[in-house]
């Protein structure tokens, strides 16, 4: 026991003077949109929209994301839902993982609707379909909790040209109670109406006891799209928008240093768990772009003296970046 003891000291000490592993973006080049990503049991798991199936790419660091083969979880041949598959996202709910995704018919986008999938105990397990979540338009779907209870934070068209975030209570991991459903975000402001009036792609952001949700502004065909922030005032029902606070200005996460509408982002933490990443798409192209030529991004998320996310400014693709902690 003591000789393993020294082993275990001399080796944690080797390990907090190494440098971190680097890595340089993109994580993906192609069909790199949508991002999500989390890290279990020494794996990062990655989604992206591939539009056809659902793929989860997993390695032990950023770097060896890069050139990991992509396994196909899913794919569907219901005509209903085969098609435009987009945002898929895993998530770990009671020990058990589930990926919520879009997806709809093949000729248009009027059949987007939230769909989810059960998956085994690990995230690799096989998946079998579990259920439409929305009865309506409904993409960009995400789970959120609080207080111990679980919520659908998805892309919504409560009236005409106003696509805004709906929140619906979860009653399970695979079905919602769209009765209670209410609007949590619209773009009403300035810098969310760019091109198209446009609130997507919500991300849940837990730190310092403080919940926020980062989510996507303006439409993706400009160089407009990019993140906001809502805040948890901590107390009220977060089915309410009058229990979030709206940062008027964004969160200044937008394009910047040759990448251009950087959004749909999510949130992931590191090996250790002591830090919070951000993975985000963007395109080169300066004017938007909504399909296949975003790339994957990754960001270490700093926090600000009042606790809010300082999510900084997108990196020039030739920048080498220290990896997350504990890799
Ligand atoms: C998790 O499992 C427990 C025990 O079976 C159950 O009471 C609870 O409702 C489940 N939670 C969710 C979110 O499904
Ligand atoms: C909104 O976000 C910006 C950019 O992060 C920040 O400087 C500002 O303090 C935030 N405003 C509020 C009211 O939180």
């Amino acid at each position: 026991m003591k000789l393993l003891s020294s082993l275990l000291t001399i080796g944690s000490l080797a390990c907090g003077f190494a440098s971190a592993v680097s890595f340089s973006n993109p994580l993906k080049t192609k069909d790199g949109s949508d991002p999500h990503m989390v890290y279990s049991n020494g794996y990062y798991y990655l989604m992206t929209t591939t539009w056809t199936n659902l793929q989860i790419t997993r390695a032990t660091t950023l770097a060896g994301l890069k050139t990991a083969q992509a396994k196909v979880v899913f794919t569907d041949s219901n005509a209903a839902r085969c098609c435009n598959v987009w945002a898929p996202e895993l998530h770990n709910i009671n020990n058990t993982w589930y990926i919520y995704y879009t997806a709809g018919n093949k000729d248009n986008l009027d059949g987007q609707r939230a769909h989810v999938l059960k998956g085994g105990k690990n995230p690799l397990d096989p998946y079998t379909y579990a259920g439409q979540l929305t009865t309506e338009w409904g993409i960009d779907g995400t789970v959120l909790r609080i207080s111990n209870r679980n919520y659908f934070i998805y892309s919504c068209f409560p009236s005409a040209n106003l696509q805004s975030l709906c929140i619906a209570p979860m009653t399970s991991p695979t079905s919602l109670d769209l009765n209670s459903k209410k609007v949590l975000s619209e773009p009403t402001l300035a810098w969310e109406r760019v091109g198209n009036p446009v609130n997507e792609g919500a991300a849940p952001l837990y730190h310092g006891g403080k919940t926020f949700v980062a989510y996507s502004a303006s439409f993706c065909w400009t160089d407009s799209y990019q993140l906001g922030l809502l805040t948890y005032k901590g107390t009220g029902d977060p089915l309410l928008a009058s229990s979030w606070d709206k940062n008027a200005t964004g969160t200044g996460f937008k394009s910047a240093n040759g990448n251009y509408g950087t959004g749909h982002n999510a949130f992931f933490t590191s090996p250790d768990g002591s830090e919070v990443w951000n993975i985000y798409h963007a395109t080169s192209i300066s004017t938007g772009n909504c399909d296949g030529q975003r790339y994957t991004m990754a960001k270490k998320v700093n926090w600000n003296a009042d606790g809010s996310p300082n999510l900084g400014k997108a990196d020039a693709l030739s920048a080498v970046l220290a990896g997350p902690s504990g890799e």
